[in-house]
């Protein structure tokens, strides 16, 4: 059974098929045709709804925006959603709905449910908000008739004032619902085609009696088979109720982040110790996207776009699987083994993977290339983590995305740079020398494969000139400027 709240309906589903998107859901099923396919892929923002989850003692709510177009029933469980149809109050808008039709900020109208949804996740998330904070709530929408400007305004506008809405008036309520469902059939989530594992045994039980079902976390890649490929998919297992998959943790020398963690979640965490992954973190996706996509998605797809397995490789992270009775520890170097292949056998899962802090002589820097700014893929990712000692290269880490058919590491780099005075403006040349000839990437509607060699020898250069002060850590600041 899936339980959750349609706003203050509670609603259970106990027959869902596994890739039953939460958009068919509510357009075929409760005929509420507000919200919008446009793409199907994540990347328009016409689905746009809003998913309110109650904090561990359910004291407060945390709204957050989801593509409904790929994303699955199971991302409901315990939670109350919210689409369009459900902010005006009668005939009198809501807020963000008014401040819309104030600003001038719709015209066709086909984005509208969207920015709408992601206006109100805004309204209800900060009291105070600045132009970063709006690109940022809207970097998952698109409009191709008003332009950006008046809808931009009408959030700033909006989003000044304190939340004060039905929903906030009924938080109390809310979370009183959301917490008797959260003690009911516990022992039965999930359905029949949608498994939801609550802990590692019933996880591995789930993978042992259906051999042939997918594992599914975030759901941002696997939904395209069937959205765009269409693909049938039967039975699916779910990690989304798996509680244990999403601890972060660190120890006196890492940073341990749970599989199952969103990217929006972990970005925190993974900030503080390594503030110069922002701009992968940042510009990963959409917000709808890292409200969705986890860590071990990114890592299990394996995909050579991917933006955190140049980090991970860079930062000689450990991906640490389980298969519910032994679990062990494969050092990043060597999980990526072909073109979308991993060194997880069917039985095992991701369950954390551990990055190591870097020493003070570590440092590092993270690039990505792409054609817009929000939410796209990486054309070219690189990631260099360079150890140098009294101005002298005793270890280069790197890892790269884009450029091979895995997300690659470059061992030639660190063997033409070793011992070399990292000031010394050879090293430039020597590295791009390298870079220019280590891979031999493919020509594709994001990038040449001169185009993708050339950025890559030069984002070495850049990295070289970032890190001739002798600060010993650089942060680059990311903003939408
Ligand atoms: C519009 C759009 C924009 C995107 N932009 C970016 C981007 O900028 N950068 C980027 O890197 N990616 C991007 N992606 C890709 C995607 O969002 C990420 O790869 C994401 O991290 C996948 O995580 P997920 O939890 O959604 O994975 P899912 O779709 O749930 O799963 C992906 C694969 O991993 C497997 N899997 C998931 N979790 C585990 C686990 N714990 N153990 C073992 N196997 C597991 C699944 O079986 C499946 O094969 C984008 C996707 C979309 C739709
Ligand atoms: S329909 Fe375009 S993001 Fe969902
Ligand atoms: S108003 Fe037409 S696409 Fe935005």
């Amino acid at each position: 059974m899936i339980r959750f709240l349609i706003n203050q309906e509670s609603v259970e589903i106990d027959d869902a098929r596994a890739d039953l998107t939460l958009l068919q859901f509510i357009r075929e099923y409760k005929h509420k045709t507000g919200t919008k396919e446009g793409c199907a892929s994540g990347d328009c923002g016409a689905c746009t709804v809003v998913v309110a989850e109650p904090n561990a003692d359910f004291s407060s709510l945390h709204y957050r925006t989801l593509n409904s177009c790929i994303t699955l029933m199971s991302a409901v469980h315990g939670k109350q959603l919210i689409f369009v149809e459900h902010l005006s109050d009668g005939n009198t808008l809501h807020p963000v709905q008014q401040a819309l039709v104030d600003y001038h900020g719709s015209q066709c109208g086909f984005c509208t449910p969207g920015f709408i949804m992601s206006m109100f996740a805004l309204y209800h998330t900060a009291s105070t908000v600045n132009r970063d904070d709006v690109l940022n709530a809207l970097s998952g929408n698109l409009c191709r008739c008003t332009g950006y400007r008046p809808i931009i305004d009408a959030t700033l506008a909006v989003c000044e004032q304190q939340a004060d809405d039905a929903f906030s008036r009924n938080t109390a309520s809310t979370l009183g619902m959301l917490r008797t469902i959260s003690t009911e059939g516990n022992d039965t989530v999930g359905t029949k085609n949608l498994i939801m594992p609550r802990d590692r045994k019933s996880l591995a039980k789930a993978i042992k009696d259906n051999p042939t079902a997918m594992l599914v976390s975030g759901s941002t890649d696997l939904s395209l088979t069937f959205t765009q490929q269409l693909k049938n998919i039967d039975t699916l297992i779910s990690l989304s109720n798996m509680e244990e998959l999403k601890v972060c943790t660190t120890t006196s020398h890492s940073l341990i982040i749970g599989a199952a963690n969103p990217i929006k979640d972990i970005t925190p965490a993974l900030l503080e110790h390594f503030p110069q992954l922002a701009e992968l973190v940042t510009r990963f996706a959409s917000l709808p996207i890292r409200n969705q996509a986890t860590l071990g998605g990114n890592v299990a797809n394996a995909s050579p776009i991917g933006d955190m397995p140049p980090a991970l490789i860079a930062l000689n992270a450990t991906i640490m699987v389980d298969n519910g009775v032994q679990e062990r520890a494969i050092p990043v170097s060597e999980f990526f083994v072909g073109y979308r292949e991993t060194a997880l056998k069917t039985d095992e899962w991701i369950a954390a993977i551990e990055i190591p802090f870097l020493n003070t002589h570590q440092r590092l820097a993270a690039y990505k290339i792409s054609k817009r700014f929000e939410d796209d893929i990486s054309a070219v990712c690189a990631v260099f983590n360079v150890t140098i000692n009294e101005g002298i290269i005793e270890h280069v880490d790197a890892g790269f995305g884009g450029v091979a058919a895995t997300p690659a590491s470059c061992k030639s780099l660190h063997d033409a740079l070793v011992g070399k005075a990292f000031t010394n403006k050879a090293c430039v040349e020597l590295g791009k020398a390298v870079l220019m000839n280590a891979f031999t990437p493919i020509d594709d509607v994001r990038a040449t494969a001169e185009y993708r060699k050339t950025v890559l020898a030069n984002l070495w250069h850049r990295f070289w000139l970032e890190n001739q002060s002798d600060t010993t850590m650089t942060t680059r600041v990311v903003n939408h400027a």
